[in-house]
């Protein structure tokens, strides 16, 4: 029985079906009849985009989930899931589509940026709260992506082989945790052999059946493969729509008794639930407003929440943070370029995207930094920006962009400021399609590097140059082509005033799960100065690193190794970075290393520099948010979210790439730190909690608490000079040795300088388990062990035995 009985059998069951696939990419369709409107839904979780993939209304940038999470704060997660509710309400969005809360199982995966930790109570605490503080607001959260879907390699095939306790005990358990969403979203990828959109045993024995919860599975965008074993097998929704596999299908498989009406009737009842519960069934509800993406109390936010969690993770001879008055050498193409958020359906369209030499020459003024860029980052080449193309016609920055149908009539004209448009997705063309003509007029004259983006026949022209090439990427998925379209380029001398026009033929592709589709993708326009020589830019780095008292070195990642669709290769940073952060740390008198990087990075030089201040993808307020960290005006207090590894391949997981289709979870439960911890890889070079704040710390009279899932209190004492956070984290080591190390409660407290706290810590007696395969039920760890308190596994301050009864 459902609340919704009388509405669900008010309709006829193609009208009950029809309203299981998504209207458009992100809304579900109305139906008056039972006074159900339009529920609309929108990518999260770094900010809420709104109804289009791409050019949609400018919104609030948010840290990155790892830079989030490195605060170790529930509130501070709870905060989050506030303002994003406020950013969904002020565009009446129902769904936001995050936290994404799979686990970084190997640091390759390419959208680790987009998920919280690698160890799953942290994972999941910190999305509870998140939920606790969207819905709380009336918004739904939908956690993603259920189940095993830890890398992107083959991401819409592989199968990803995971015992049944290792997926109970690790990667179902944020789930669990934060399992009052009122959305799940079904993954792309198989778990033990049957896809994710039809797996009865994960979506309906266990988050339906044993965990009672009442909320609507929703597939990833055209994931589902079947009507009736993803009917039957839990899912609910469809998306996106219109179309796809259910429709007529499904409701021949209930005509043909392969799929009950009730079946039918549970997801419908699911969605209308979701629809009450959100505001688009019953009252409507008052959207109210909100501050502006720009305005000073989001900006305040969003440099406060970037700052708490960036994390000092070396500060050998105490030169951070940095002392007023210092002359300061700020160096690295990252600090110019800053890479405030990661590739794919994550990515927003912010107000803007301060850097981090916008946001130091702020801080300290102009006479104080000296700006250099550094050694280039990327190989793929990113559209033009900062207005080195402008429209031909307008004037304004960007370019010009005219969607031609088969016949070569104009479909749509447009104007894109980011210089790139999407075409045939979320802008409901009147027609297909067939060719998409881009113009941009270049405004610096010089050695340029020019091309294009996006699957296609093309044709160039630019002064009196003309090209002509062929792009695809390989496998042809419509997806994959849009979250990392082809390039091609090429360096020419231009006049100023010049105009690039190019003309591409559109191809043919494939969705995920086989679907054809014509007239789609995402094109774009290159324009940049050419790269100088690697080892001119060093050279001039030293130089200018010599005549500052401080140099400050910002390296990183950008959106082609963090982002959806693609996996890192190696750790390793790209380009010429460690040779730079090298040669500078050889000249200066002082370094500092700033990673803009989510994820783990290798550091070959982390004993050569003074200190590393790990910034995390910061939003749209990253340099002001890096600029108050370096300089402490906000304590970056954060606390690793995942294990650093010294080198590639020293980690417990770490190949991402299936063999036959499959993706071996043959290390269980010992990702990460876990298995660190127990030899299955050599130690790391900083451990999952690991984080230096600006204060140091005593710990004493350490207490167990004993109880059904045991506490402890500890004193800390902040013996450093300013006020500052620290995170008591709590690990336990089972004596069961086929058991790993796993933390089980932390707490964090701000004390002064000077000053002591006693800190009570509980633990999740979700940790205290173990599940028994054979016998299809948890059992209690009982028979003893140690609880360790550290900060990190590297950093052990105190160890309590736990006999077996306590
Ligand atoms: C991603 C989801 C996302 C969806 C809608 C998919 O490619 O895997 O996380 O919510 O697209 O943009």
């Amino acid at each position: 029985m459902s609340e919704h009985d009388e509405l669900i059998k008010s309709l006829d069951l193609p009208a009950k079906v029809a309203l299981l696939t998504g209207a458009t990419t992100f809304t579900l369709a109305p139906e008056p009849s039972i006074g159900l409107r339009e529920l609309r839904l929108s990518d999260g979780p770094t900010g809420v985009r709104g109804l289009r993939f791409h050019g949609g209304a400018t919104v609030a940038l948010f840290p990155n989930a790892t830079l989030l999470a490195a605060a170790w704060s529930e509130a501070t997660a709870y905060e989050v899931g506030t303002l994003l509710a406020e950013e969904a309400m002020a565009q009446h969005i129902h769904v936001v589509l995050g936290p994404t809360i799979n686990l970084h199982r190997s640091p390759l995966g390419g959208r680790l940026f987009e998920q919280y930790s690698e160890d799953p109570l942290l994972t999941g605490q910190i999305a509870a709260a998140y939920v606790r503080g969207m819905q709380d607001r009336g918004v739904a959260a939908c956690l993603k992506h259920l189940v095993a879907n830890e890398s992107e390699t083959d991401r819409n095939t592989v199968d990803s082989v995971v015992d049944e306790a290792t997926l109970r005990e690790l990667y179902l358990l944020p789930f669990e945790i934060a399992a009052s969403a009122w959305s799940i979203m079904a993954a792309y990828n198989d778990v033990n052999g049957q896809a994710a959109t039809e797996n009865v045993h994960v979506n309906n024995e266990v988050v339906k059946d044993e965990w009672g919860w009442d909320g609507l599975l929703m597939s990833d965008w055209f994931a589902t493969k079947t009507a009736g074993p993803a009917a039957n097998g839990g899912l609910d929704l469809v998306m996106p729509g219109p179309g796809g596999p259910w429709g007529d299908a499904l409701v021949a498989a209930v005509r043909a008794g392969e799929v009950d009406e009730a079946t039918v009737d549970d997801h419908l009842a699911r969605l209308l639930r979701l629809a009450t519960r959100t505001g688009a069934l019953g009252p409507e509800k008052d959207y109210g407003t909100y501050p502006a993406p720009d305005s000073p109390e989001r900006r305040e936010q969003l440099t406060r929440l970037a700052a708490q969690g960036m994390t000092v993770l070396t500060n050998e001879t105490g030169a951070l943070p940095l002392a007023e008055g210092q002359t300061v050498a700020l160096i690295g193409r990252h600090a110019v370029q800053t890479v405030c958020m990661g590739g794919g359906s994550a990515q927003v369209r912010p107000p803007h995207q301060v850097s981090i030499a916008e946001g130091l020459t702020a801080r300290l003024g102009g006479d104080r930094v000296t700006v250099l860029d550094g050694v280039p980052m990327r190989s793929r080449p990113v559209p033009a920006r900062d207005g080195f193309l402008v429209d031909p016609d307008t004037g304004a920055a960007g370019i010009a962009v005219t969607v031609l149908d088969a016949d070569g009539a104009v479909v749509e004209t447009r104007h894109e400021d980011d210089a790139t448009s999407m075409v045939g997705l979320d802008d409901q063309l009147p027609r297909p399609a067939a060719a998409v003509r881009l113009r941009g007029r270049i405004t610096r004259a010089g050695r340029v590097q020019l091309g294009t983006i996006g699957v296609g026949s093309w044709s160039v022209t630019v002064g009196d140059h003309s090209f002509a090439y062929d792009l695809s990427v390989s496998g042809g998925n419509m997806g994959e082509e849009i979250l990392s379209p082809p390039n091609h380029t090429e360096v020419v001398e231009v006049a100023e005033g010049a105009v690039i026009d190019a003309t591409a033929t559109l191809a043919e592709g494939r969705g995920p799960a086989g679907q054809l589709f014509t007239g789609v993708g995402l094109f774009g326009l290159i324009a940049q100065a050419a790269d100088r020589d690697a080892r001119e830019v060093i050279d001039e780095a030293v130089r200018a690193a010599a005549a500052a008292d401080v140099a400050v070195v910002v390296v990183g990642l950008t959106e082609e190794q963090e982002t959806e669709s693609v996996d890192k290769s190696t750790l390793h940073l790209p380009g010429a970075q460690d040779a730079l952060v090298e040669a500078v740390a050889g000249a200066a008198r002082k370094t500092i290393v700033v990673v803009n990087a989510a994820t783990p990075v290798v550091m070959p030089w982390r004993l050569r520099v003074d200190g590393i201040l790990w910034a995390g993808l910061p939003g749209q307020e990253g340099g002001h948010a890096v600029a108050a960290a370096l300089l402490g005006d906000i304590e970056p207090a954060g606390r690793l979210v995942t294990t650093f590894p010294d080198e590639d391949g020293k980690t417990p997981a770490w190949n991402v790439t299936p063999s036959d289709g499959k993706l071996e979870y043959a290390e269980g439960t010992y990702i990460g730190y876990r298995g660190h911890f127990a030899g299955h890889a050599p130690a790391p070079a900083f451990w999952l909690g690991h984080g230096l704040g600006y204060g140091t710390w005593e710990y004493a009279d350490a207490r167990v608490i004993t109880g059904d899932s045991p506490g402890v209190t500890v004193t800390i004492t902040n013996t450093g000079k300013r006020a500052s956070r620290e995170v008591v984290q709590v690990y336990f080591r089972p004596a069961e040795r086929d058991q790993p190390v796993r933390l089980v409660g932390w707490e964090g407290a701000t004390v002064g300088a000077g000053e002591s706290a006693r800190v009570i810590v509980g633990t999740d007696r979700r940790m205290w388990r173990r599940w028994n395969t054979a016998a299809g039920r948890w059992n209690t760890l009982g028979t003893g062990g140690d609880l360790l308190i550290a900060r990190g596994l590297g950093d052990i301050r105190a160890t309590l035995p736990l006999r077996p009864e306590a």
